[in-house]
C-alpha cells in the first residue's frame, strides 16, 4: 500500500508524531504560530491527511487545494474552524478528540470560577506590589462560591464534569442544554431550566456549548442584562458565543461582578482590547486542555484517527459519519 503523507500544522507531542510515521511520511510546521495561508494551501496539495489545530481555518479553499486529502484530524474537540459540510461533500473524514480533554477543561473552569469570585489574580498582584499592609476586613473581599447557584449552559461531557466538581462546593445547579440528562440530574441534583431562568437565578454562569451558527452571539447584551449584578460569567468554550463588547460594558458598569475567560472573540485577544483593562476580568490564553497528560492523549487520539483512515478502518471519533456511510 502507498504510504500516507500527513501534514501537521504545529509540533504536537511526539507520541502523536511517532504514531503518524506508522502510516507513512510526516511534515510538520515548526513555528509557534499557525502556518501562513499560502503555506497551508501549498502543503496540503500533497497530503493524504491533515492534522490541524483550532487556529487553522480549514475551509473549502483549503480542501480544494488538497486533491488527495482523505482525513482532517483536529487536535481539539471543537471543530468550528473546519467547514465540516464542505469536507463531507468532498468525501473527506473529519475527526476530533472528545473525552480526553474533559477533566482538564473542567478543572480550568473551576480555576476561573474561583479566581474570578475570590479575586485571586488581583490579590496576587497586590501581594507582589507591596500593597499588602495589614490583614484587613475589607482586603480583597470577593464573592462566596460554596452553596451559591451554578448555572451550566451545555451539559455535555465537560458541563457534566463541571457539575460533578460542584458537588464538593454544595452548589445548587441549574442547567440549559440541547436535551435533558437524567443521570447527571440524579447524581448532582441539577435542574433543567430555560436559558433566561438560568441567567436570572445563577450566581455563576459557565458556558460549555460548542460554537455553531445557533450559539454564536448567544450571550448578547439582552441576556447579560438578565444576569444578577453580583454574578460571575465563565467561558472556557468558544469566545464568539459571548458578545465581547457587550460583556465589557456590563463588567465596566458593574452590571456583572466579574468574568473568567479562557476564550475570546478573536484570539489572541488584542493587547488594546478594553476588556483587558478591567480588574474584574481573569483572562487566560485558551489553555483549557493544557495539561501534560491531556495534550499527550489528544496527540495520540488525533494521530490514531489518521492511522485508522489510512488502514480503511472507521475512526473512533468521526464527526461527519455520513462520509463513512457513503464509502460503504
Ligand atoms: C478544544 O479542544 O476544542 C479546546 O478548546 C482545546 O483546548
Amino acid at each position: 500500500m502507498k504510504p500516507f503523507h500527513t501534514y501537521v500544522t504545529r509540533e504536537i507531542p511526539s507520541v502523536g508524531l511517532d504514531l503518524l510515521l506508522e502510516a507513512g511520511s510526516v511534515e510538520t510546521w515548526q513555528d509557534d504560530v499557525p502556518p501562513p495561508r499560502e503555506e497551508l494551501l501549498s502543503r496540503v496539495a500533497e497530503a493524504d491527511a491533515l492534522l490541524c489545530l483550532l487556529t487553522d481555518r480549514i475551509d473549502a479553499e483549503v480542501l480544494d487545494a488538497a486533491p488527495k486529502l482523505k482525513v482532517v484530524s483536529a487536535y481539539a474537540v471543537g471543530v468550528d474552524n473546519i467547514d465540516v459540510a464542505a469536507a463531507t461533500e468532498r468525501g473527506i473524514c473529519v475527526c476530533n478528540t472528545p473525552g480526553v480533554l474533559t477533566n482538564a477543561t473542567a478543572d480550568l473552569t473551576w480555576a476561573l470560577i474561583l479566581a474570578a469570585a475570590r479575586r485571586i489574580v488581583e490579590a496576587d498582584a497586590c501581594t507582589r506590589k507591596g500593597e499588602w499592609h495589614s490583614w484587613g476586613p475589607r482586603l480583597m473581599v470577593g464573592k462566596p462560591v460554596a452553596q451559591s447557584t451554578l448555572g451550566i449552559i451545555g451539559m455535555g461531557r465537560i458541563g457534566q464534569a463541571v457539575a460533578r466538581r460542584a458537588m464538593g462546593f454544595e452548589m445548587p445547579i441549574l442547567y440549559h442544554s440541547g436535551k435533558q440528562y437524567p443521570d447527571i440530574e440524579r447524581l448532582t441534583g441539577a435542574k433543567y431550566v430555560d436559558l433566561d431562568t438560568l441567567l436570572a437565578e445563577s450566581d455563576f454562569v459557565t458556558i460549555h456549548t460548542p460554537l455553531t451558527p445557533e450559539t454564536r452571539g448567544m450571550i448578547g447584551a439582552n441576556r447579560l442584562a438578565r444576569m444578577k449584578p453580583s454574578a460571575v460569567l465563565v467561558n472556557t468554550a468558544r469566545g464568539p458565543i459571548v458578545d465581547q463588547p457587550a460583556l465589557t460594558e456590563a463588567l465596566r458598569e458593574g452590571r456583572l461582578y466579574a468574568a473568567g475567560l479562557d476564550v475570546f472573540e478573536v484570539e489572541p485577544v488584542s493587547q488594546q482590547d478594553p476588556l483587558l483593562e478591567l480588574p474584574n476580568v481573569v483572562a487566560l490564553p485558551h489553555i483549557g486542555s493544557a495539561d501534560e497528560t491531556t495534550r499527550n492523549a489528544m496527540a495520540r487520539m488525533a494521530a490514531e484517527a489518521i492511522l485508522d483512515v489510512s488502514a480503511g478502518r472507521l475512526p473512533a471519533h468521526l464527526v461527519n459519519y455520513d462520509v463513512w456511510d457513503h464509502r460503504r
